[in-house]
């Protein structure tokens, strides 16, 4: 039977009480000010992350030490200064009956803003994997080694004289702590270097120096990578050795996360610690249960957990003791509430795309986001109070961009009617959905649908606005989110009885067929490809203008397509043209040397989508007040849609 009692029992660490199993780990959301205090945007964020009803907040990196910042508005704890801003968000945390912890970082080498300034240290002066093109680190001498555990205990005392309930090291991903644990990273002949022992000592002086400083009765928590994940890399067995090691230097609890910063190509797991959508929920609990048999502490395990009920199973069975629940914060801060409630429908699951959040941060340097929760990193714009005055809007399209439009609309009090041509929801969404692995998006979408219906949302589908329509109702104000249409291939050849497009393999309406080409190399074309190779069609080209793929094998998801299509043995072409589609073949150029692809079963085109921009004339034409949100604007992604839905919304 299905229950929450195992998640929801109540447990101690040292004197400190924690009401659940549910942690909130940390999670870098670029809001800091630039001199790594407290923003208001960092309390707003945490605000409403705190009425999830967690047991255990862990904070975001919080920098022990400026040349260990990541970035410069990660939060600092490097100085007395900071701790008034820090205790606001123990406040806030406590005020809502949870604890917090603080955890303690430095990047080492793992940071683009340290390694441009040249002021990146390690262990070892090896470059990092991302960034040591630009350079290398210098080697800590033995007096920084010193120095910089000292500055771990400092960090500790004060996160415990900010209010803060516990502390955590962050020994995982990659960074500083970890660089001393890897062979890769660490090449050290002194005290500090060696075997796996050796390595192991700078994790076990900062933990026993944290311990100095904030006396025997403060939890502490350290994160740690219960394996490399990376060819030749410490193993789990290599990490079971030091555990007990751990827990005598001062470790209260134990975070099993996984994996480090690295190169896609060294990768043996996945592509990141934000695992990516083809992992199932909990695909790593077994690191925790191995180091929760020889701890003897509590353990954390971590990893794309979304649903509480499957987290009340792991607590059960006794893998770990907490579950640690990221993205999910993100995607949907209210899931523990809902379950608890009976309502779990109604959560928006985590997609694990990581569009809005991990590598919006770390590829595009902008603060944290979600692609479907608008609300998140921007509570401090995201509005609470009904609209005034309440106004009828007409939203016509019922993609991610109108549907997220008319929800919002609606729970700020207007009186919405959302029109779509098609007789289901979703736009785009409706084909990506049927792509490997992303049934979820599927789901989101008609959450999100339901909402919007159960906020009041009139919801019209099989309705096409016209401009007939639009003369006889005279709207007040309308969103036109009605996306876009896909574009059409340009090479001779098009009309031939082999070709199809990629929207009408992925819903089924044309069966795929072997020897198949795919046009385009984009994002839906990748996807179209790795489908035709989830069937078992065997010989698939991609063939792509571009000289470098769309689909950057730099993101978790492009790695994942990157490798199964490799794996498939579907054959990319980049820098490649169609020039034509003949009986049986397709003729393609490479640097203008033509090569002829046969025999061809199936030609499928996925060369982007077009702005529809029929109503847009109509609208302007009759002065009526419009906003064009999403693809219908300009085609690009989900975040977009979703963001520009909600921004007209939150303004008409
Ligand atoms: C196969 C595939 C995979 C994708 N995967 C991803 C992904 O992983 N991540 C990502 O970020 N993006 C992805 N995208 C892109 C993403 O789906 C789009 O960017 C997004 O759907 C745009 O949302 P939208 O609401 O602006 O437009 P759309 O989704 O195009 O929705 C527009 C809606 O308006 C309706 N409409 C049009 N005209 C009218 C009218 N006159 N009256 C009423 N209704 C009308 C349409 O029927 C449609 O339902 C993918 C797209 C495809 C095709
Ligand atoms: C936006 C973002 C920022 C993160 N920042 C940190 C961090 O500051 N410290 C850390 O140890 N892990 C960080 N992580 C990793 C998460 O704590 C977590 O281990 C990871 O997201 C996997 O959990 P999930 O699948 O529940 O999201 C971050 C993850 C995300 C998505
Ligand atoms: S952006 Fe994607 S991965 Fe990140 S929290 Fe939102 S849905 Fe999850």
């Amino acid at each position: 039977m299905k229950t929450l009692e195992h998640l929801l029992t109540p447990i101690r660490i040292k004197s400190l009480d924690i009401a659940n199993r549910v942690v909130m780990p940390p999670m870098g959301t670029g809001l800091g000010n630039e001199d790594g205090t407290v923003s208001e945007a960092n309390l707003a964020y945490l605000r409403r992350r705190a009425r999830s009803g967690a047991g255990l907040y862990i904070t975001e990196i919080t920098e022990i030490d400026p040349v260990g910042a990541v970035a410069p508005t990660c939060l600092g704890i490097w100085d007395d200064t900071f701790i008034p801003g820090l205790r606001k968000m123990a406040d806030i945390v406590h005020a809502a009956g949870s604890k917090i912890a603080m955890q303690l970082h430095h990047c080492g080498r793992e940071s683009l803003y340290q390694t441009r300034k040249r002021t990146a240290v390690a262990p070892s002066a090896v470059g990092s994997f991302l960034f040591g093109f630009i350079a290398p680190p210098r080697e800590m001498t033995p007096e920084e080694i010193q120095q910089t555990i000292r500055a771990f205990g400092e960090g500790a005392r004060r996160a415990k004289a900010a209010g803060f309930d516990a502390v955590e090291l962050h020994g995982a991903h990659g960074y500083l702590l970890m660089q001393f644990l890897s062979a890769f990273s660490n090449q050290r002949t002194d005290e500090y270097g060696g075997d796996f022992r050796g390595r192991a000592r700078f994790m076990l002086d900062c933990l026993a120096e944290v311990r100095r400083q904030v006396g025997d009765d403060f939890p502490i928590s350290i994160r740690i990578s219960g394996e490399e994940g990376i060819q030749g890399g410490y193993t789990i067995d290599d990490m079971l050795t030091i555990v007990p090691d751990l827990v005598k230097a001062g470790a209260d609890l134990i975070h099993v996360s996984f994996g480090t910063h690295g190169n896609a190509k060294i990768y043996t797991d996945t592509p990141n610690p934000s695992a990516p959508i083809e992992y199932a929920p909990g695909f790593k609990t077994d690191l925790a249960r191995k180091i929760k048999a020889v701890a003897g502490v509590p353990v954390i395990t971590v990893g794309r957990y979304t649903d509480p009920y499957f987290m009340d199973e792991v607590i059960a069975r006794g893998d770990a003791d907490f579950v640690a629940v990221g993205r999910q914060h993100l995607a949907d801060p209210d899931f523990l509430i809902n379950a608890r409630e009976g309502r779990s429908e109604e959560t928006f699951e985590c997609l694990a795309c990581n569009q809005g959040c991990i590598e919006r941060e770390a590829l595009e340097g902008l603060p944290v986001r979600c692609a479907i929760n608008v609300e998140t990193g921007q509570e401090l714009i995201y509005p609470t109070q009904p609209a005034q005055p309440p106004r009828n809007v007409w939203v016509i399209g019922a993609g991610p961009a109108g549907l997220t439009a008319a929800d919002e609309a609606a729970r700020l009090g207007h009186k919405v009617t959302l029109f779509e041509k098609e007789k289901q929801i979703g736009g785009q969404i409706r084909y990506a959905e049927k792509a490997p692995h992303k049934a979820a998006y599927g789901k989101w979408i008609r959450t999100l649908a339901a909402r919007a219906v159960k906020r009041g949302v009139d919801l019209r589908t099989g309705t096409e606005v016209t401009e007939a329509m639009i003369d006889q109702n005279d709207p007040e104000v309308v969103i036109l989110a009605i996306g876009a249409d896909k574009a059409e291939c340009p090479a001779p050849g098009r009309t031939m009885s082999v070709v199809c497009d990629a929207w009408q393999i992925l819903n089924g309406e044309v069966p795929p067929r072997e020897d198949a080409v795919v046009i385009g190399g984009g994002l839906v074309g990748m996807e179209t490809a790795d489908f035709l190779c989830q069937q078992g069609i065997r010989n698939v080209t991609l063939v792509e203008m571009l000289a470098k793929p769309p689909v950057r094998p730099i993101s978790a998801h492009g790695t994942m397509l990157h490798r199964r299509l490799a794996a498939a043995g579907a054959r990319l072409m980049f820098d490649t043209r169609v020039e034509r589609i003949e009986e049986g073949a397709v003729i393609v150029s490479t640097a203008g040397v033509e090569t002829r692809l046969a025999p061809v079963g199936q030609v499928i085109v996925a060369v982007g989508v077009t702005p529809r921009q029929e109503l847009k004339q109509i609208l302007e034409r009759k002065g009526i007040r419009h906003v064009v949100v999403g693809d219908a604007k300009h085609p690009r992604r989900i975040i977009e849609a979703t963001t520009e839905g909600a921004q007209a919304a939150w303004e008409i």
